[in-house]
């Protein structure tokens, strides 16, 4: 019988591949994002830094405290994959959100499972984007040639079986959707960025659920995820197949306007495995980068009935401006 035998929670943010001098590329893009939601309300850059700009965060974003912060990042990363690679699940369920990558505007579905084979992680010739061009990005990120990454999709079509007749209605998708050039679309970064920097590429078979964390109107509520997360579980325990399953939340935790307050409250939470705890945080709070702590949740919810608990490796926020922006970066395992 298949066991879920191991959970990881990571961040993905841009942060944990580029320099800590180099932030501020990242912060002239926050400097022209439209809104970004904080507490409850949604604030331009400089209504944020009025708002928020207090000694702690000129500490914080101080080069030589981004450095710290950084170091600690890739620490733990390190760790997080020895432990991945020493468990060495035989399939992997990674859940993360798409920023656009896969599904446009013309369909959003709210969960995706990806039922096909394999999905790509496109080379690029060139720099990825202006901002990439600085040698960590491309030692971390860049591939020069298309990479395969085999999918489960024996596992997929299970927790798609299980999906329905748990009256969840999710989409599925069994091909990468095309890209500009004909090819394939390379895969989501919450689902690359496991293989390359968990796993050193050397990709385990996967099946990517893509959730639509980000985009309004039709995010999947904290509850629905947890309760997705224990369908998912039931898929695993129903699989006849002798086979080690690890589940893996891909993305958060709070970002770009760092929350230190609500990590810490949906810590403890994911921690005490108190699903109620989540749901009661209200929805205003999962918004734009943060919203991405709802694949945790949903991890958690798989999770919640093997009795294995989350150990918080650490927490780091990474702030980039004094106006409390950045991405404060969690990693986790439950073994
Ligand atoms: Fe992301």
């Amino acid at each position: 019988m298949a066991k879920l035998t191991f959970g990881v929670g990571t961040s993905h943010g841009p942060l944990l591949m580029l320099a800590p001098e180099n932030w501020d590329i990242r912060t002239e893009s926050d400097k022209v994002f439209p809104g970004h939601p904080f507490k409850g309300q949604v604030y331009k850059y400089d209504e944020l830094m009025a708002l928020r700009r207090n000694n702690y965060l000129a500490d914080m974003n101080a080069i030589e405290t981004r450095r710290k912060q950084y170091d600690r990042c890739q620490v733990q990363l390190d760790r997080l994959g020895e432990r991945l690679r020493a468990e060495s699940p035989d399939v992997m369920v990674i859940l993360g959100d798409d920023h656009k990558e896969w599904f446009l505007d013309d369909k959003l579905p709210a969960i995706t499972v990806f039922t096909g084979d394999e999905v790509v992680n496109r080379g690029v010739k060139g720099p990825l984007h202006a901002s990439d061009s600085i040698e960590e990005v491309s030692r971390r990120r860049h591939l020069t040639e298309d990479a395969i990454y085999p999918c489960a999709s024996d596992l997929a079509l299970r927790i798609v079986g299980q999906a329905v007749e748990d009256e969840f209605d999710i989409a599925t998708s069994s091909v990468s959707p095309q890209a500009a050039d004909g090819g394939p679309k390379c895969a989501g970064h919450a689902f690359t960025f496991i293989v390359r920097r968990l796993l050193q590429d050397k990709p385990i078979p996967m099946v990517p659920i893509i959730v639509n964390t980000y985009y309004p109107p039709n995010q999947p509520s904290a509850k629905r995820c947890w309760n997705f997360g224990q369908s998912i579980a039931r898929a695993i325990k129903g699989w006849g197949k002798d086979t080690k399953v690890a589940i893996v939340a891909s993305g958060g935790l709070s970002h770009f306007a760092i929350d230190e307050e609500f990590d810490q409250r949906v810590i403890a939470a994911l921690q005490a495995n108190d699903g109620e705890a989540l749901y009661r945080e209200p929805e205003s709070l999962f918004q734009s980068g943060s919203s991405e702590t709802k694949c945790w949740i949903m991890a958690a919810g798989a999770l919640s009935d093997t009795g294995r608990k989350m150990d918080l490796m650490d927490y780091v926020p990474c702030y980039r401006s004094e106006a409390g922006t950045g991405n404060a970066m969690g990693f986790a395992t439950w073994q």
